[in-house]
């Protein structure tokens, strides 16, 4: 039987270690405060911004929330971001995604200045992380290398396989496993023999966004599998890219969903807050 990565632990124990290095900052006067901006009301996208703003209040990082309504035009949000960039009390910006169809997300992600962006979407931290320089990164991969390191995983040396080339997860997964000295291979919808690259994994990082997509035919016994999928089922249940039921007696190690990844998100967006502490 697999051992079931908690990630909800691992994020708590992040989170006390947060609040009690923000608590000896506060001492000598120095602050973080996260502007948390949202378009329209997505109901996902409110959960999720709920979340990291209960996140902020635990740890003790200050937070504003900046609500626009669905038809804001890009520039009025371009305006505000550069408000933002300006205002010296606001050490983070956060502009929840997706954006509705008329904003050009590329755009908005380049206005917000790479010193406050904590999620690591700006081209510049992407650039940062791809030669190796210090910058923020994205926020669920890094989550995924503190939760192997965590479960004293080791990375060097291993076939890592990830399914999903995004720029929020695949791609800045695949330049931080090889930071730790993975061999890296990156699979797509295009991939071919997907089952077979899949079962070399030492550590399987899949982010498909198909439900159940992986079964137990594309994990090598003993592997590690990391899953970063979150998808409602009709029975109101979360499931995750990987049957885990499936998948759970061929792997040594295997993160559930909920209370895998999704903790680590928010763990590590606070993380990158308190990078900014001044
Ligand atoms: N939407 C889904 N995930 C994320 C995230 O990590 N950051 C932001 N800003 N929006 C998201």
């Amino acid at each position: 039987m697999a051992k079931i990565i908690d990630g909800k632990a691992i994020s708590n124990a992040i989170k006390d270690e947060l609040k009690e290095y923000v608590e000896k900052k506060k001492k000598e006067g120095k602050t973080a405060n996260l502007a948390v901006v949202q378009v329209g009301n997505d109901p996902a996208s409110s959960v999720y911004v709920n979340n990291k703003k209960k996140a902020c209040a635990y740890i003790g990082i200050g937070s504003s929330s900046y609500e626009l309504p669905e038809d804001v035009t890009q520039e009025e949000l371009l305006l505000l971001i550069d408000r933002l960039n300006k205002d010296e009390e606001i050490t983070g910006i956060l502009v929840q995604l997706p954006l509705p169809a008329h904003i050009n997300e590329d755009t908005v992600i380049r206005k917000i200045d790479p010193g406050k962006d904590v999620d690591g979407f700006h081209p510049m931290n992407v650039g940062a992380l791809s030669i190796g320089e210090d910058g923020f990164v994205s926020c669920t991969p890094q989550g995924i290398i503190e939760l192997l390191k965590r479960s004293d995983i080791e990375i060097s040396g291993r076939e890592c396989v990830v399914i999903g080339r995004s720029n929020i997860v695949g791609k800045p997964m695949a330049m931080l496993l090889l930071r730790e000295n993975g061999t890296v291979t990156v699979c797509h919808s295009r991939t071919k023999n997907l089952k077979e690259v899949c079962k070399r994994a030492d550590i399987l990082v899949v982010a498909i966004g198909k439900p159940k997509m992986i079964d137990h035919e594309y994990v090598k016994e003993g592997a590690v599998v990391i899953d970063v999928g979150i998808h409602r089922m009709e029975n109101g249940k979360l499931c995750g890219d990987v049957d885990f039921d499936d998948v759970c007696s061929h792997c040594s190690a295997i993160t559930p969903v909920p209370g895998g990844v999704g903790p680590m998100t928010i763990a590590m967006l606070m993380n990158n807050c308190c990078k900014n502490i001044s």
